[in-house]
């Protein structure tokens, strides 16, 4: 995690030049990236095919909470390829039982549901929530409903963008799947209305971070664990980006003292390395599956697991949450002088900060191209806002560089 960085030119070179002309004519556009081409990267730094260096300010949103190659799960992933790699469900594999009753211990549950990507993560809530509802709660076949915010970002598949309140990700790709009520985000009364008796899960980021790091009143999520308790309806937290350290405690449910019902995890838990996602939950709830009836061939594979066990001994640490939590203050700080300036609004909690640019200074884009220019690498959201959420492990003197590069480009724009 070196402090002497060179700052990335203003010019594209041939290398990255063709790089990016042969992925605009090989692959769907379903990605606007910055004018960068990453061969290698370490720690919170990255390379690109010129050799110029690039802060890491994204993190892969979430996904490398504990840097690009972190060497103890590098280590512990090249051990497993040694080993053993893919099983499918239909054999056991001896990191397995492990890898769940290990994550359900840091959860404070008791089964998990191993997955692969956070989408069919939210998939795999939505269809244990409907299926207890059915078995355990006594919903009417197919009446099962869920409520879930305006402004949610759950992924990608057709269900989860049936619920999706963003024109970009669900126009065009209807019909669409019933069964969903949205309410403002943040509105515990607008929620408590929506509730009725065939209602079986509340889903919900604790901290919307695609929305550009939306951090609910203070207590929403208590009054939407105490409402769903009471109604019986199923509190179900999407802590895929939120959770694992993030925001400076395990689950940024931790900091208004609530646990839900079921955590949806993703992201860091595969470390950066493979994808891994999970659901989490009680026995009664994931108790409701019966061979046949959900699965995935890679979901818990003997890699994802290996890997996952390696993030949850991190976890289990406290390092990684006490980084997230001492330098998220620091970087609160900071951004926070800048608020009436270039600035209009910060948002966030630990290593996480949604910034609204002030509309003088250009787009969130712009901002973000000025940014790579300097050699800080960031992702806009939503127009005029810049998300931040550099790897836990990030020092203290890059932050400040980092930092110190948005200063710059607010200076001279
Ligand atoms: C809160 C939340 N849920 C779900 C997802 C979807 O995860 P994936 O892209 O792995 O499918 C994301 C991805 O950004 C997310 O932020």
């Amino acid at each position: 995690m070196s402090t002497t960085s060179s700052p990335a030119g203003q010019v594209t070179g041939q290398g990255t030049a063709q790089a990016i002309a042969s992925a605009e004519a090989h692959s769907a556009h379903n990605y606007h990236p910055l004018p960068v081409v990453v061969s290698s990267a370490d720690g919170a730094w990255m390379t690109d095919v010129e050799g110029r260096r690039y802060l890491d300010m994204l993190a892969g949103y979430s996904a490398l909470n504990f840097g690009h190659r972190n060497q103890r799960l590098i280590d512990a992933a090249k051990a497993q390829l040694e080993r053993v790699t893919l099983t499918s469900r239909a054999f056991h594999h001896d990191r397995f039982a492990q890898f769940c009753a290990q994550l359900a211990e840091l959860c404070g549950m008791e089964m998990v549901l191993p997955m692969n990507t956070g989408a069919e993560a939210v998939e795999t809530a939505v269809k244990t929530a409907r299926k207890w509802g059915y078995e355990v709660k006594g919903v009417p076949d197919g009446e099962a409903r869920i409520v879930v915010a305006s402004g949610n970002f759950h992924g990608r598949t057709t269900t989860v963008v049936s619920f999706s309140t963003d024109p970009e990700a669900r126009a065009g790709f209807g019909p669409y799947t019933p069964g969903f009520d949205v309410v403002p985000y943040g509105d515990a009364a607008a929620l408590e209305a929506a509730v009725t008796d065939r209602t079986v899960a509340v889903l919900l980021e604790p901290i919307q971070g695609e929305a550009g790091v939306l951090v609910p009143p203070p207590g929403y999520l208590a009054a939407v664990r105490e409402l769903t308790r009471a109604r019986n309806v199923l509190f179900v937290a999407d802590e895929i980006q939120s959770g694992l350290g993030r925001t400076g405690r395990t689950f940024a449910c931790e900091h208004e003292g609530v646990v839900p019902d079921m955590y949806v995890l993703g992201k860091a838990l595969g470390g950066g390395v493979v994808p891994v996602s999970a659901v989490v939950s009680s026995a009664e709830v994931l108790g409701v599956y019966r061979p046949g009836e959900h699965g995935s061939t890679f979901g818990g594979n003997p890699l994802a697991c290996a890997v996952g066990l390696e993030v949850i001994a991190m976890l289990r640490t406290g390092e990684y949450q006490e980084r997230a939590a001492c330098l998220g203050d620091h970087l609160h700080e900071q951004l926070g002088l800048l608020v009436g300036g270039g600035v209009t609004q910060v948002r966030g909690r630990g290593l996480w900060a949604g910034v609204d640019i002030a509309p003088r200074h250009g787009t969130g884009r712009q901002v973000s191209e000025r940014l790579m220019d300097r050699g800080v690498l960031v992702k806009d959201t939503h127009g005029s806002t810049i998300r931040l959420a550099p790897p836990l492990v990030i020092s203290r003197e890059d932050l400040d560089w980092g930092l110190a590069q948005l200063r710059g480009v607010l200076a001279e724009s």
